[in-house]
């Protein structure tokens, strides 16, 4: 059990340099399996699922070398087509690396995908996407047997904008005959960071930030070398610790855009937040004022990957927030960890009602998830004395050096490892 022991209070200031971002770097990473050229991928960031992700490039067949922040990925002898539930089970990306595989190998084996616990999680969209390619998979005993004999391009009109499927559809797409057209696909900027990947190995997808994508499938792809984009998510959650803690946080390698629903937020509202190229300045001003009605949305909307850390910071803003998450159906399960902290939170449904107090105060909690153990560190960090943050490892999986940045901050935080 890891855990984290933090004493609450201090301010934040100094610099934080935001990593390449997780939810681009996993699908990319799939997407190597598309080409037997060698791809160098620069800045890559510690976090637990991109491990777990290059242990599936491995298990396949790929040669994955870190050295230093630059992976070697070679695909080149690819030729297992299964992923063990032992890996899939891992991550939720597990399931990305299908359209690819297909798409290479033409047959896939792949165990049910894991991933946060934060709701159902189906993966129909997936499915149904590869069907309308050609593709016949069997649900069976936990694994779908897929058989891409027959792959080619098709037209897919997604009942809601999964980033996921739309991911997969396009890995799926790129080496596939003729055109496959995405309609309702996601926009989130990791799919097209994705898009601007794929197509500087010679793929051909237009579309890509828009609600239509089109791939026109190609023969082969080439080797490059690519830094991934930043992560957006990374960076919404150093900023809003600066609006809960107090102080002046300076992110460098941010992109204003792909958070600009929170900056919306928190500017002018409790921050003063300046834009200087890809620096992003946040000057924590006052107490935040609630934020009335706050509702997830696929991008550019409010990201669910930041509506727990917005939960902990209306939790100690001026008034009452209403918080929906429209995404995932219990992704409120840091709610009931708060409260143990004297916040003032009534969840009914998929809405949040959250009354702001004005300190909360130090607790032992639990991690569910990911994104929600984030939040509970930085409720510890603004309470009033101690708080212990139990199960640590969740939050790994796409924090690196948490800790650390925190501490250089001025953050008094520390990670305990007991056996
Ligand atoms: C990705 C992100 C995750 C983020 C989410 C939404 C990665 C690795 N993860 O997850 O951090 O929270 O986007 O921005 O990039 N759905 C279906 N059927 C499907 C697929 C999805 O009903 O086949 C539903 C889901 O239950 C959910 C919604 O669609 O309600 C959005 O899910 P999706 O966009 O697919 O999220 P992920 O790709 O899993």
């Amino acid at each position: 059990m890891k855990k984290y022991i933090i004493v609450g209070g201090n301010k934040l200031f100094g610099s934080v340099n935001v990593p390449c971002s997780k939810n681009a770097y996993l699908p990319i990473l799939a997407g190597c399996i598309l080409c037997d050229e060698e791809i160098i991928l620069k800045d890559c960031p510690n976090f637990e699922d991109i491990k777990s992700m290059c242990d599936i490039l491995k298990e396949l067949g790929a040669s994955v070398i870190k050295q230093g922040t630059t992976l070697c990925v070679n695909c080149k002898n690819i030729t297992n087509h299964t992923i063990p539930h032992n890996l899939s089970g891992k991550i939720r990306s597990s399931i990305f690396s299908l359209g690819a595989i297909l798409s290479r190998l033409k047959r896939a084996i792949i165990a049910y995908p894991g991933g946060c616990d934060i709701g159902s999680r189906p993966i129909d969209l997936h499915i149904k996407g590869l069907e309308a390619m050609g593709v016949k998979i069997q649900d069976k005993h936990g694994f779908l047997n897929c058989d891409g004999c027959n792959l080619a391009g098709g037209t897919i009109n997604l009942d809601f904008p999964s980033v996921g499927a739309t991911e997969n559809i396009i890995l799926a797409g790129i080496l596939a005959k003729g055109e496959t057209k995405i309609i309702n696909c996601a926009k989130e900027p990791e799919i097209v960071d994705l898009a601007n990947f794929l197509n500087k190995m010679g793929a051909n997808i237009c579309g890509e930030g828009t609600s239509t994508i089109t791939i026109q499938g190609v023969k082969k792809l080439h080797g490059i070398e690519y830094t991934p984009i930043s992560d957006r998510i990374i960076t919404g959650t150093y900023a809003i610790a600066t609006a809960i803690c107090g102080g002046k946080v300076e992110l460098n390698n941010a992109n204003q855009e792909h958070i600009h629903a929170l900056i919306s937020k928190i500017n002018n509202n409790c921050c003063k937040v300046e834009i200087k190229n890809n620096k992003i300045l946040v000057t924590q001003e006052r107490r935040p004022k609630s934020f009335q009605k706050l509702e997830t949305m696929p991008y550019p909307g409010f990201p669910t990957d930041l509506q727990s850390q917005i939960v902990t910071l209306a939790s100690i803003s001026k008034g009452t927030s209403i918080i929906t998450e429209n995404l995932f159906e219990t992704r409120f399960k840091h709610v009931p960890e708060l409260v143990k902290m004297g916040a003032n939170i009534v969840v009914k449904g998929k809405t949040a009602v959250v009354a702001g107090v004005s300190q909360l105060y130090g607790a032992e909690v639990n991690t569910s998830d990911l994104r929600g153990g984030a939040a509970l560190v930085l409720a510890g960090l603004g309470a009033n004395g101690y708080t212990t943050v139990n199960g640590i490892e969740i939050i790994d999986r796409g924090y690196e050096n948490f800790e650390q940045t925190l501490t250089s901050l001025g953050a008094d935080i520390k990670r305990v490892e007991q056996n």
